[in-house]
């Protein structure tokens, strides 16, 4: 170790390696000693302005002067929200869902207000975004985002459907056929072809059903002509339907019940309308206008 260095003069804190590798004892700049002054007493502020220091270990701390608290910024950033909610829910409760419908605006708040209102209360039957449950649960609940209803696909019916709950209703078929009746049946049903055997409109299966066996939707009975499924496809699941039925109080009876909402109270008024907007724009929602353009998709669940 020597004192030989590049900066004569300037005294060093006694470390000098490989004698030209120096550490001086010069005073930092001016800027930098300014910026840790700043700093410091910026941390002395916001100790003495924003709570801070625990106190104790029961969770008690320095309040500060400032009066803020996480909850209060909370609280602050909802009233914003609500602010701007609250405009567009003023103006729903004035319109029917099909007036919502028309407005563009209205119709996009829905799409997005809605989505936790049918997580809560639909999703577990219907799945999330109404795509279904494919039955795992043995729920039965349709599909909702495709074009093929039970009860109808316009703004009203979707409506109706929400706001008093739909349970079809299909009788014990064991007591009033012989089992080579039923096995006929369900064969003629499982190729879409019911008009196939005459006992389709001999035992009364088109009063429900339809004399073209396409269903009636004001009774929720299924198109059995589409190929589309409440249940069960195979000629076992469909014996199994005409056996006991649909809701139809056989102890083995299929059951479908879609809750009345307006009677259980939990939903309002407002909120039961935004669901069936919601429900509409899944995609399959019907307009009024012309409605035998669509032709009907065969091949895809109910
Ligand atoms: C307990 C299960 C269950 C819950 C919860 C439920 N649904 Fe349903 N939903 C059903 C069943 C089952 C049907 C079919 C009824 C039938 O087969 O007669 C149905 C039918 C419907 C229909 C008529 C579909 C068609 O094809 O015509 C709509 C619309 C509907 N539900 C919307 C909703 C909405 C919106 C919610 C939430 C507010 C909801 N459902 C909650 C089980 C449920
Ligand atoms: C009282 C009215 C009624 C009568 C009569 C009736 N059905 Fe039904 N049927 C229904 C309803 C309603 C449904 C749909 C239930 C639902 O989806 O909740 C249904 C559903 C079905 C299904 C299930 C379709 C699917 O997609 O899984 C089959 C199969 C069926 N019916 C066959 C028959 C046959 C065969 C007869 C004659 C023996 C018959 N039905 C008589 C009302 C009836």
């Amino acid at each position: 170790m020597s004192e030989k260095h590049d900066a004569p003069g300037i005294p060093t804190t006694g470390h000098v390696w490989d004698d030209d590798l120096a550490d001086l004892t010069n005073p930092p700049p001016k800027w930098w000693m300014l910026g840790l002054a700043a700093s410091a007493l910026f941390c002395v502020v916001y100790f003495i302005y924003y709570p801070s220091f625990p106190i104790s270990s029961t969770g008690s701390f320095t309040k500060g002067i400032g009066g803020w608290t996480a909850i209060k910024e909370m609280e602050a950033d909802k009233g914003e929200v609500d602010a701007v909610r609250g405009k567009f829910e003023t103006r729903l409760k004035g319109l029917t869902p099909a007036a919502i419908l028309a407005d563009s605006e209205l119709t996009e708040y829905v799409k997005r207000s809605g989505k936790v209102l049918f997580g809560d209360n639909c999703a577990a039957c219907h799945g999330q975004n109404g795509i279904g449950t494919h039955d795992k649960q043995g729920l039965f609940a349709p599909i909702l985002n495709d074009d093929d209803w039970l009860y109808g696909g316009k703004i009203e019916e979707i409506h109706a459907s929400i706001e008093n709950g739909r349970q079809g209703m299909m009788m014990a078929g064991k007591d009033m056929l012989s089992a080579t009746e039923i096995d006929t049946l369900a064969n003629a049903v499982a190729k879409g072809q019911p008009n196939a055997t005459p006992l389709f409109a001999e035992k009364g299966c088109t009063g429900c059903h339809g004399p073209d066996g396409k269903g009636i939707q004001a009774m929720g009975s299924a198109n059995l002509t589409d190929k589309v499924w409440r249940f069960d496809s195979s000629v076992e699941g469909i014996k199994y339907t005409i056996s006991y039925g649909v809701n139809s109080g056989d102890p083995k009876a299929r059951v479908a019940v879609m809750p009345n909402f307006k009677e259980a109270g939990k939903l309002s008024d407002a909120e039961l309308k935004k669901l069936a907007v919601y429900v509409y724009k899944f995609g399959g929602g019907q307009a009024d206008a012309p409605a035998a353009s669509k032709a009907p998709e065969a091949g895809v669940a109910k």
